[in-house]
């Protein structure tokens, strides 16, 4: 154990558990997981974990719309991210989930020792209600046309055409995006975070060292604008913990997201002999605690947690490391491209220590976004790390193999070269220290040349032919072969399963950083097998085509009010994706209405044999009475939803703009049900 071991603790920013991981989200996990494994075999105790976001309105209706409670959604969602994760390598020391007793008991405790100190405040506010669903919109799930330049479509709280950022009061023409009906403004009484309270100890903290420069700047751009009050609560239908004393009221899913770090850890110390959570949260904790997120919630890192946990009487964390996006060939990463690539996708083509290797050999200290180049990404991997370092074994193993049957020479041929080695190894770990991989990896392929030089110039398969040379061939194979244990060594952190299959073929245990400056002497080697593989075009181009077909896999869910709106007619649909609605001529056996909802009738649908219900949003504009015998069209593949009423199997298709003004589609006489759309 090193003398000065560290107690850190680590995390990943949690993903959220409705979707799955992809190579954007990768990069913080890979840097994250390369830093980690760099800290444990530098002897320290390093501990990371992480969670699933599981909260949340959007998880909430994912669930909703696939006919599944969101326990089982966000529980199948954790087996797939924790597999993918594995598969990359990604080593968390605990995964948890935000719905957890951890997390409810250290949420509960964060508010109510908040609240206690009067960092809590109660007030009314207005917000827009969908009276169908009977829920209050998050901005997100409201849509309508941009207060500014008048563009069609646009969320409720910014422009994406162009860029204004408004509330969802100020949209034109709003509509939600859950029941395509225009909200209402209703009252509710919320729970606010007095994020001002804490303004001079945020000052102090967001100066003292604890964020990245350009960060900092980016802060104190924010005291300027002001510290606002912070929404903490959010009302029923809502998938999170109710806020304790206020039934009907929950915690925002921001709120109890970064506390879900704790718990993680919580859920470990549990059940771990020797690991005591005070020791890392309490407040004279001397653990170093770190965080690394995207730079897109640095205001909830960098503002509202430290204010939190301060406010709390937890400790703040010793540093916030923010990294930037991922682009792909320079762009935004793209589903019509195949450039939005599935971990899962990925990982049928691919192996992961190429990725992890190139975004190790991309990744800085800052917040600079990286560029995955598809092109330069093969050319890299297979340059550097099957054309230099797996090379050199393959370069020195076959003579040690035949000819000394495994055994290395007693003695290093070059010690001063082994020496520049070793040395190198303190400037390549503050490189991984001070998170400047790239720089890292430059040094190590540095030294890889170097290695490939040697046995350029010594030529070991010239030496092999020489009668008597047996003593020089082996030395030299035997010095190459340890600059290569010293490569693989300083590689280790970002290639795990390149360097667990180096140490099986060296015949070592798992290399920590203070074995390596002890050589490899006498000492009998295994068989040599190829450690990696070439990058092949097809392979890449293969995985850029499936990720195109898991669009047409999974097309963006049909909402109604994508039937509802007067947008103008938008992005082509391909063959393919449209031939999948199943589009169906029904016969209204009945309808009727539905108690507890203003703008909604039953429908019971006849489709040639079978019965559906549906839910339509026409009340307004049909009596029951028109309805019963006429015969329309309906989406019959459409994945069940579930409703406060019931489960909707379907949708009929209707046009217009809402209101009165609805007009439902019919065929021409003679049509059948359940006859489907050509
Ligand atoms: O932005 C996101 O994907 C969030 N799920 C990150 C949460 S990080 C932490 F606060 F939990
Ligand atoms: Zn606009």
């Amino acid at each position: 154990m090193n003398s000065k071991q560290r107690n850190i603790l680590v995390t990943s920013a949690l993903p959220y558990a409705n979707g799955p991981i992809h190579i954007g989200h990768l990069v913080e996990y890979i840097q994250t997981d390369i830093w980690v494994r760099f800290q444990k075999m530098r002897g320290h105790r390093c501990i990371y974990v992480c969670a699933d976001d599981a909260h949340g309105t959007p998880i909430m209706l994912r669930a909703r719309q696939e006919g599944i409670g969101p326990e089982q959604l966000i529980e199948r969602i954790s087996v797939e991210h924790k597999a993918d994760f594995a598969a990359f390598r990604v080593d968390f020391d605990n995964y948890h989930s935000t719905h957890s007793d951890e997390n409810q008991f250290c949420a509960n405790t964060i508010f109510e020792r908040n609240r206690d100190k009067g960092h809590i405040s109660r007030r009314v506010i207005t917000q827009a209600y969908d009276t169908v669903e009977q829920m209050f919109l998050p901005d997100r799930f409201i849509k309508g046309e941009c207060p500014k330049c008048g563009s069609q479509d646009q969320y409720g709280d910014n422009c994406e055409v162009c860029g204004a950022s408004y509330s969802p009061s100020e949209l034109k023409n709003p509509v939600s995006a859950v029941s395509g009906t225009t909200p209402e403004n209703r009252e509710s009484e919320h729970y606010f975070f007095r994020l001002g309270d804490f303004e001079e100890m945020l000052k102090q903290w967001t100066r003292g060292g604890h964020l990245q420069r350009e960060v900092s700047n980016k802060l104190d751009e924010w005291f300027k604008a002001g510290l606002q009050e912070w929404d903490i609560s959010r009302d029923a239908p809502y998938f999170g913990f109710e806020i304790p004393g206020h039934p009907e009221k929950f915690f925002y899913v921001w709120m109890d997201a970064p506390i879900g770090y704790m718990a993680s850890f919580k859920n470990l110390c549990d059940r771990t002999e020797g690991l005591n959570f005070d020791d890392f949260w309490g407040p004279d904790s001397a653990a170093e605690l770190y965080h690394f997120i995207g730079k897109d919630i640095i205001y909830f890192h960098a503002l509202f947690w430290p204010a939190m946990l301060h406010g709390a009487d937890f400790r703040t964390p010793t540093a916030i490391f923010s990294h930037g996006f991922l682009t792909v060939d320079g762009q935004k990463m793209s589903k019509s491209r195949g450039t939005f690539i599935k971990a899962r996708t990925y990982l049928d083509h691919l192996n992961p220590e190429y990725l992890r290797y190139y975004f190790a050999a991309k990744l800085g200290s800052g917040v600079e976004d990286i560029d995955l180049n598809l092109e330069d990404f093969s050319a890299r991997v297979n340059s550097d790390l099957v054309g230099k370092v797996v090379n050199i074994a393959s370069r020195c193993a076959g003579f040690i193999n035949k000819r000394f049957d495994g055994l290395l020479a007693a003695e290093i041929a070059e010690p001063g070269l082994f020496s520049d080695f070793l040395s190198a190894g303190n400037i390549i770990a503050e490189h991984y220290e001070q998170r400047e991989f790239s720089r890292a990896v430059r040094e190590i392929m540095t030294l890889a040349d170097r290695a490939n030089q040697y046995i350029d110039d010594k030529k070991p398969w010239i030496i092999a032919k020489q009668e008597g040379s047996d003593q020089s061939l082996q030395a030299v194979c035997s010095m190459g072969l340890n600059l290569f244990r010293l490569l693989i060594g300083y590689l280790r952190p970002i290639l795990p399963a390149t360097a667990e299959r180096s140490e099986a073929f060296l015949q070592v245990p798992a290399m920590s950083w203070s074995d390596l400056s002890t050589p490899l002497r006498a000492h009998r080697i295994a068989k040599f097998k190829p450690l990696m593989t070439r990058i092949e075009q097809p392979q890449i181009l293969a995985m850029v085509e499936s990720s195109k077909e898991d669009l047409e896999a999974s097309p963006p869910p049909v909402t109604p009010s994508s039937f509802l709106t007067d947008d103008p007619i938008g992005d082509p649909v391909d063959f393919p994706a449209f031939s999948r609605v199943d589009l169906r001529i029904a016969r209204i056996l009945s309808a009727g209405p539905v108690e507890g909802a203003d703008k909604l009738l039953r429908l019971t649908l006849d489709l040639g044999g079978e019965t559906r219900q549906v839910f339509a949003g026409i009340k307004a504009a049909y009596h029951p009475d028109q309805l019963e015998g006429r015969l329309t069209l309906m989406v019959a593949n459409l994945a069940p939803r579930k409703m406060r009423f019931g489960i909707s199997e379907g949708m009929v298709l209707a046009a217009g703009p809402g209101g009165t003004d609805i007009f439902l589609l019919s065929p021409d006489s003679g049509a059948q049900p359940g006859m489907r759309v050509k």
